[in-house]
Parts: C-alpha cells; structure tokens; sequence
C-alpha cells in the first residue's frame, strides 16, 4: 500500500529499535545486558497504585476532560508554585499522554511550515522527526563534548533568521546528561526576547541532578521567560511510571487551549485511572525521592570509574544531570572486531557491542553526534556493573 511522503520520511525511533533488538536476542536464548533504555529500574511513589485502583473502583470508566482531570491540572499547577514559585493555574496546563504527546502536540499546534525551530546537538530522538511532522524546518545548533555538551548562545545568535519561531531547550539533557548552566540560559532567553521567538523547555529531568548542579526552570528566569515557554514534563522519568502515559505542557493559556482543541481530535485525553494515579505521583512527598537520586549518583559514578578506565573511550566532562552518560568512542574507529567488524562510526560501535559483547547502547547517530554512543545507567546496579564490565572485555579483543 502507498504511504504517505510524511512517514516516509521518519525513521523508527533508535532507541525503541535497540530495546527491540536486545530483546529478540534475548529470546534467541543470547545473552545481553540492556543498557540502551531511558527508563528507570524503581518503582512509583506509595499511593499511586492505590489511587488507580481507587479510580478503578469507582468505576470511572469513562471519558475524562479532554484537557485532564481537574484534580491533575490543580496538582501540576501547584507543584510549580510550590517548588518555583510560579503563577499557574489549571488552565495553563495540557494533561498529555507522555511528555512524548505533549512535545509533538507543540510542534502542530505552534509551526506553520517553513518555520525554523532551533534544536541543539545532540538531540533527544524525537525531537526531529516531530518537527518536520509539522513541516516546520530544523535548524541543528551543535554543542561539542569538549564544552560538556554545553550550547553557545552566539552559536544560537548565529543561526536566527528572520524565519526563525522558536527554540526547543532540554536540560538536563537527553543523551547527553548535561545540566546547561544558568547564564547561558539567560543568554538564550535573551536573544528569544529580542527576536520574539517561543521557547519550549522540555524539563523531564529536572529532579535528576547531581554534585550541587541545579536545573534551571526556563519560566522562572523572567517575566518575558515565563511568558514565551511552554514547559513539558512527565511523571515519566522522576517517578519511574514510564508505562503510564502521563506528561503535560504548562505555558500560556492560550497555548494550552489550541492544543486542547487538537487533543480533542486525536486521543480525546488520557485515561482517567492513569490520571489518578498520576495525581497522586505529583503530590507525593517529594522525599521519595532522596534515595532514588543517591542510587542514580552511585550509579553515575561507576560509569565514569569504569569506562575512564577504557582505553579509545572518552567521556569528557562528568555529566550533571539525567541518567545517561555518552562518551566519545571514535577513539575505536579504524580497529577491527574478532567477528570481523571495521568500527568507522558509532553505529557499528555498537553493532559490535550487542553481537559480539552481549551489551546494548545506542548509537551517537540518533542523536546527530556521530563519535559518541548513549549508555543509560538507569538500571539495577549489578546489571550496570556486568554490562560495563563487557564494554571493557569487549574493547580488549579489538585489534
Ligand atoms: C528528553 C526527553 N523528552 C521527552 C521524553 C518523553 O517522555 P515520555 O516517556 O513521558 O513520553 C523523553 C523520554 O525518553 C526524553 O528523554
């Protein structure tokens, strides 16, 4: 049957593709550590199951508000006031499924084509193809591993022509788990206030950060920052409830409602148990967290122990933020594999870890950093130390 131009033009995401292939040959009996997935190993704070099967209970079987639940759009807004002091109320908030939903409802709701959005290398995987979705045009602004991954505001300046609308910011970062410090934003805000461009902050790993660094929420830099971001989170990342499908945008109202109205002709709104459930994540004691963010720091920490200590991999700057690492790896290049592999880029860097070190990560390519490859430590300890320790025996047969 004859496909459209526009998903012909995408490609599968890479890392659901390298989860798949992890998994089939699992089920080939191969064994292989998975270090390829963004999901964290917890589990959700107490009183979010219970909620669900309350909502279960109360037989709430039907449509929700195709914006959210009230209850979600209140406990949203109040966690920014409480934690940012920010002036939300429900009616700046997108209840979504998935930060994922909110991102590509954005990209429909705020580009017309031809619009240039600017992006930053590397870049999370979706954030292309759901741009050009909206035939809006990427502009890829790069940022380089010397720097820690960090984006140069004249880069930016540099890159800005009159078509330019917006910008798309995330920190900290996924592949790179860079926190972008606080006066580069205020640089960034600056030139987005000059040239009148939106900005959208994808702040998913805000709670995720490490050694005193702080992640910046966008809207709290000014009252101009407040009033051209929209921000999206989930309960995703920081409350281990990938499964869930629950994320939101919070910006302008008037944002908020045209995606709504878009919402209302493609999923009509999330499932209101998810929603329950998702209720009480939000506003569980933020305590919770403590011991999940010393386990990812522990966890962090080995991977830099563990792969500084492998010769023709660099990783640069330790990463802040986020639950990945991504070291250069074109140190490899040019060396062969017993299997017979010529490792040119970080794609066959890769190949030859799945196949023949039985660990996955995911190739640099699919972030637009060829040289780099992205391990997730966002796995139980013993699995992490196992797949780093292949990544070091593998490296060693290469000639
Ligand atoms: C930077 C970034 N943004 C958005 C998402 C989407 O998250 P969700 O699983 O809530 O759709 C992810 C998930 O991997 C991510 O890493």
């Amino acid at each position: 049957m004859k496909l459209s131009d526009r998903v012909n033009a995408i490609e599968p995401s890479a890392t659901f593709a390298i989860k798949a292939a992890a998994a089939a040959l699992k089920s080939q009996g191969r064994d292989v550590v998975d270090l390829s997935a963004g999901e964290p190993d917890g589990a959700p704070p107490d009183g979010v199951v219970e909620a669900a099967v309350q909502s279960l209970q109360n037989a709430e079987h039907k449509y929700a508000p195709v914006a959210g639940v009230p209850e979600l759009r209140q406990a949203i807004a109040d966690s920014y006031r409480e934690q940012h002091g920010l002036d939300y109320g429900p009616a700046n908030v997108l209840v979504t499924f998935g930060g994922k939903q909110a991102l590509h409802t954005l990209a429909l709701t705020l580009w017309n084509p031809g619009d240039e959005v600017i992006v930053f290398s590397p870049y999370w995987v979706s954030y292309l193809p759901q741009l050009e979705l909206a035939e809006a045009t990427v502009v890829v602004v790069a940022t380089d591993p010397e720097q820690g991954f960090q984006p140069d505001p004249a880069r930016v300046a540099a890159a800005i022509t009159p078509r330019t609308r917006g910008i798309v910011l995330n920190s900290p970062s996924n592949p790179t788990g860079a926190v972008v410090e606080r006066s580069r934003l205020e640089a960034i805000l600056d030139l987005a206030r000059e040239h009148d461009l939106i900005v959208i902050s994808d702040e998913i790993y805000a709670a995720i950060t490490y050694d005193g660094a702080e992640s910046t929420c966008v809207p709290t830099l000014s009252a101009d920052a407040f009033a051209r971001t929209i921000m999206v989170d989930a309960v995703s990342k920081t409350y281990a409830m990938t499964g869930w499908r629950v994320g939101w945008m919070v910006g302008p109202k008037d944002v908020i409602a045209a995606a709504g109205t878009l919402q209302g002709h493609s999923t009509s709104g999330v499932c209101r148990v998810n929603q329950a459930g998702a209720v009480a994540a939000v506003r569980a004691d933020r305590s919770f967290f403590k011991p999940v963010l010393a386990a990812l720091h522990a966890r962090r920490d080995l991977c830099v122990e563990a792969l500084s200590a492998v010769p023709g991999i660099d990783l640069g700057p330790v990463p802040q933020g986020a639950f990945y690492v991504f070291p250069r790896v074109d140190g490899l290049f040019g060396k062969t594999s017993p299997g017979g592999r010529l490792l040119d880029s970080a794609m066959s860097v890769a190949d030859f870890l799945i196949h023949e070190g039985g660990v996955a990560v995911v190739p640099g390519e699919a972030f637009g950093e060829a040289r780099c490859v992205r391990i997730s430590y966002a796995i139980a300890r013993d699995q992490l130390v196992s797949g780093l320790e292949r990544i070091a025996a593998a490296v060693a047969t290469l000639v």
